[in-house]
């Protein structure tokens, strides 16, 4: 029997990404929980005619239930971008929301592996390490940045600008998720080549890619249906890990050997994944002068983002 619970599953993400999961085959049991509306969206959901069994948790005093017993933790909860912020501008309200939620999953199911979608990333994956540690239930092999997004963006863009078969095309995303900091490794797709010129705009669409949304929608928000979608796909890879004891591929920001020479403790690449979390952090392989660009510029950034994390926990405590 798998349970997911998605935390802040009222919300444009959690809602659309709690459609998708109702469908997985995988899924016996969704448990929503949101400050609102959670039982409203989960009795919407629980009418549809698939396996999983869906309920809804509302406040803070269901949050314990919904998370007894949960396989893997979804967490799309916090505020979004509006124009003219950045990532780190949601840091004052997210970062105390998803220090409350990772404390309630230290005490509730320490050993579910967490997906974090609350931005900024760079940072709440540290503050989720950092309080599940204060639990003494940290274990790095199962705390996941959901970066997905980002390989999605690259795998629609490129497929597009190249004419590949986006079905077949799978870009590995490194770094972090936000701005500069957002790796896509052009120079490693078996058989293409870029000028370039294309791959400055490649790279700087997948990069802000997020800030485009964020524009579009005018004050309505950030990224959330294809989010929801990005999620879905790397909950996917979990329970396939998890339940048929597959050994899956996904980039994920997680605590990592790969950036430690240069002083980098949080880090996305792709990654190994069975059923007890991380097997193996797959080697970044030779980058181009452009990448290797990318990386030494995205350095600095990563480590104040992460340093700002891990202070927030110890200042809070
Ligand atoms: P939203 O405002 O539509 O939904 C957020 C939900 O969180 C709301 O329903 C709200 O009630 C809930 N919430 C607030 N505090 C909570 C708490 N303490 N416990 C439980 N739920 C709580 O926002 P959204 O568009 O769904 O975005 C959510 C977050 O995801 C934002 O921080 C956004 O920046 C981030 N995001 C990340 C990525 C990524 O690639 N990782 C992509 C898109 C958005
Ligand atoms: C995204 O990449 O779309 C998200 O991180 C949301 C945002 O603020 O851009």
């Amino acid at each position: 029997m798998v349970k997911v619970a998605i935390l802040g599953a009222a919300g444009g993400i959690g809602q659309s990404i709690s459609l998708i999961l109702k469908k997985h085959p995988l899924v016996d049991e969704l448990a929503l929980y949101d400050i609102v509306n959670a039982p409203g969206v989960a009795t919407d959901l629980s009418h549809i005619n698939t396996k999983a069994k869906v309920t809804g948790y509302n406040g803070v005093k269901e949050l314990d239930a919904a998370l007894t017993g949960a396989d893997i933790v979804v967490v799309p909860a916090g505020v979004p971008r509006k124009p003219g912020m950045t990532r780190d501008d949601l840091f004052k309200i997210n970062a105390g929301i998803v220090k409350g939620l990772a404390t309630a999953i230290a005490k509730n199911c320490p050993k579910a592996f967490s997906c974090i979608i609350s931005n900024p990333v760079n940072s709440t994956v540290p503050i989720c390490a950092e309080v599940y540690k204060t639990y003494g239930c940290y274990n790095p092999k199962k705390l996941f940045g959901v970066t997905t997004l980002d390989v999605v963006r690259a795998n629609t863009f490129v497929s597009e600008c190249k004419g590949l078969d986006v079905s077949k095309t799978d870009i590995t995303v490194i770094g972090g998720h936000s701005g500069t900091t957002i790796i896509p490794l052009l120079s490693q797709i078996p058989g293409v080549n870029f000028t370039e010129s294309q791959i400055k705009s490649l790279t700087q669409h997948i990069q802000f890619g997020g800030d485009e949304v964020v524009k579009a929608k005018n004050g309505k928000g950030s990224a959330t249906l294809s989010m929801a979608y990005a999620g879905a796909l790397f909950v996917d890879k979990l329970l396939n890990a998890i339940v048929l004891n597959k050994t899956v591929t996904a980039c994920s920001y997680v605590e990592s050997p790969i950036a430690k020479a240069d002083g980098i403790r949080f880090f996305s690449s792709a990654l190994k994944i069975d059923k007890n979390g991380i097997v193996e952090y797959v080697p970044l392989g030779k980058l181009s002068e452009f990448e290797q660009n990318l990386y030494n510029e995205c350095i600095p950034q990563l480590k104040v983002n992460i340093e700002k994390g891990v202070n927030f926990v110890a200042q809070s405590k």
